[in-house]
């Protein structure tokens, strides 16, 4: 029986990075949160902010394993991103995505809850088209070092619409781009905090292959309104839908950027492109544009500007 007539939420990989500005942004709009997470690569420290809210609660969870609980709609955020994180344990990760998925689905069928899926651009691998829509299918190696992210989350979508088709769960489906901003780990690889701890360090930036290579980056409180919007979206707009920015840049112009942006004198050095690194990646977000009103309002130096001032913050402390 519901006592209370505001909307439980669960959020799972709600320590992470996008999770916890998530699990924030739903406190603020009125909802109760259950935030789910194993801390293999979350941090309770992101949670400081809403911890003490008693309508946030925190739960030591992984999501290989059945949650019975009762909620009206799930997040499910659970799984690492960076590839120093996902690469780490493989196995773990593909089992993250998989029976994580299953799990997560299970329970939004039992609860009749709507579920969110955090889907990637990286479904498409190294796309052979640019820029990329949603009816892409994508061009992935099954069996390289990034297949168990890759792949684990193109199975994940498979699991999402099977479970629509054949049970009629209420499904969201949406693919995040690169997205940045305060809470992004310090050491793990991705590019946007990389450059920055090594610039604030005053160490050498490492540009991987000749830093021609593309990437779009969305800052975090643009991607968490679009989720949140998707989620409030109509039943039958189910995607996958694209969230992240368009506006796209070389690597080697990001460097340059973010050098400007920390000061210091930190140089650029060149090390070889890790294997199946994509050589483009920018969203076609007409869907969302047209589906859902939304697109991304914060431009990359506010962005950066904030993100710089946490890991001044961070270094700091
Ligand atoms: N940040 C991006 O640019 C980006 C891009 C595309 C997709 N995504 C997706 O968005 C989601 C959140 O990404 P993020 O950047 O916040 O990553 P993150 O690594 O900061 O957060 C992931 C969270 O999931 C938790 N987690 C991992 N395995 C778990 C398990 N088995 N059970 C419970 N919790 C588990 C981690 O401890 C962590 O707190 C991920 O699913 C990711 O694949 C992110």
């Amino acid at each position: 029986m519901r006592i209370a007539n505001r909307n439980r939420v669960l959020v799972t990989g709600g320590a992470g990075f996008i999770g916890s500005h998530l699990c924030q942004k739903l406190l603020a709009d009125g909802n109760d949160i259950l935030c789910v997470d194993n801390f293999y690569c979350g941090v309770k420290d992101n949670l400081a902010g809403v911890a003490q809210d008693p309508h946030f609660e925190l739960m030591r969870h992984d999501v290989t394993f059945p949650l019975y609980v009762e909620v009206d709609e799930i997040y499910n955020l659970a799984c690492p991103a960076s590839p120093v994180h996902y690469q780490s344990n493989p196995v773990q990760t593909t089992k993250t995505s998989v029976h994580g998925a299953i799990n997560m689905l299970g329970l939004a069928k039992r609860t009749k809850a709507r579920i969110l899926q955090a889907s990637t651009s990286e479904v498409y691998g190294d796309p052979e088209i640019h820029p990329q829509p949603e009816s892409y299918w994508g061009h992935v190696n099954p069996i390289g070092v990034r297949s168990c992210y890759d792949e684990g989350k193109r199975c994940a979508e498979t699991l999402f619409f099977d479970y629509h088709r054949q049970h009629g769960v209420e499904i969201k489906v949406v693919r995040i781009f690169n997205t940045y901003g305060p809470r992004m780990h310090p050491n793990d690889g991705r590019v946007v905090s990389n450059f920055i701890v090594q610039a604030l360090n005053g160490e050498d930036i490492t540009i991987y292959g000749d830093g021609s290579q593309t990437r779009s980056f969305c800052y975090v409180d643009d991607l968490v309104d679009g989720i949140v919007k998707m989620m409030a979206s109509p039943a039958a707009l189910i995607g996958p839908l694209n969230m992240g920015n368009p506006a796209e840049m070389s690597i080697r112009d990001l460097a340059e950027k973010i050098l400007a942006l920390c000061g210091g004198r930190s140089k650029l050095v060149f090390k070889p492109l890790p294997r199946d690194d994509p050589k483009q990646r920018r969203p076609d977000i007409a869907q969302a544009r047209d589906r859902l009103g939304w697109q991304p309002r914060v431009g990359l130096e506010d962005g950066l500007g904030e993100t710089i001032a946490y890991f001044k913050r961070q270094m700091a402390a």
